[in-house]
């Protein structure tokens, strides 16, 4: 278990969470922190990037708790520039909202940390190997994730000899986008990109 990284102190981080979100909200961050390390080991990340993962985790939702309007706000002050969909759909700022609180709370300039929190709703094609561990943290995670949503998601991975990190991706990708249409939701245009770039690299693996 990672205590502390040379970037962050956890604990300080960890104390300015429970300052700024509910109770379910941290107890979501602290298990995708925890995931995040758990899967970071599993795909046997370097060091460094395990530490990546374990901040990003845990930070990665900084900027849920604020609304809509708040968040449009933020997206002004720190001249974020919000494509139109994001704007129809207000709750995918909160990570990019969420990447500059980190930064500006803690001080964390870097880029790998700063892009898994940006897109750990969504995805997007060309995703580092930390960005795929938080995305995948955030939606398994086993504190406060719902333990049929996991099972959904997590029903047909297989970790077992030769399961890559993409496969997992792809699935759960797969999976998200299944769940989000059987309620009949707006997909996010990345969510689309991100899924199309995994199948196209695993075929020219070889690996679908
Ligand atoms: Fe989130
Ligand atoms: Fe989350």
């Amino acid at each position: 278990m990672i205590q502390t990284t040379s970037i962050l102190d956890l604990d300080k981080a960890k104390n300015w969470l429970s300052q700024h979100l509910s109770h379910e909200r941290f107890e979501h961050s602290i298990g995708a922190h925890e995931k995040a390390v758990e899967l970071a080991e599993k795909f046997h990340l370097p060091i460094e990037e395990r530490e990546r993962a374990a901040i990003a985790g845990l930070l990665h939702d900084s900027a849920k708790l604020m609304s809509p309007p708040d968040l449009l706000d933020y997206c002004e002050r720190y001249n974020l520039s919000i494509e139109d969909m994001d704007r129809k759909t207000p709750q995918t700022l909160h990570p990019f909202v969420g990447a500059e609180l980190v930064r500006e709370a803690f001080n964390v300039q870097d880029p790998d940390i700063l892009n898994a929190i940006r897109y750990h709703t969504t995805g997007r094609a060309g995703m580092s190997r930390v960005e795929k561990i938080v995305y995948i943290a955030d939606k398994i995670e086993g504190n406060t994730r719902n333990p049929l949503y996991i099972q959904k998601m997590t029903s047909s991975l297989d970790f077992r000899n030769g399961w890559s990190l993409d496969l997992t991706m792809l699935y759960i990708l797969d999976s998200t986008i299944q769940f989000l249409m059987e309620k009949h939701q707006v997909i996010h245009p990345r969510t689309i990109e991100a899924r199309n770039d995994f199948v196209s690299r695993l075929r020219a693996e070889k690996h679908l």
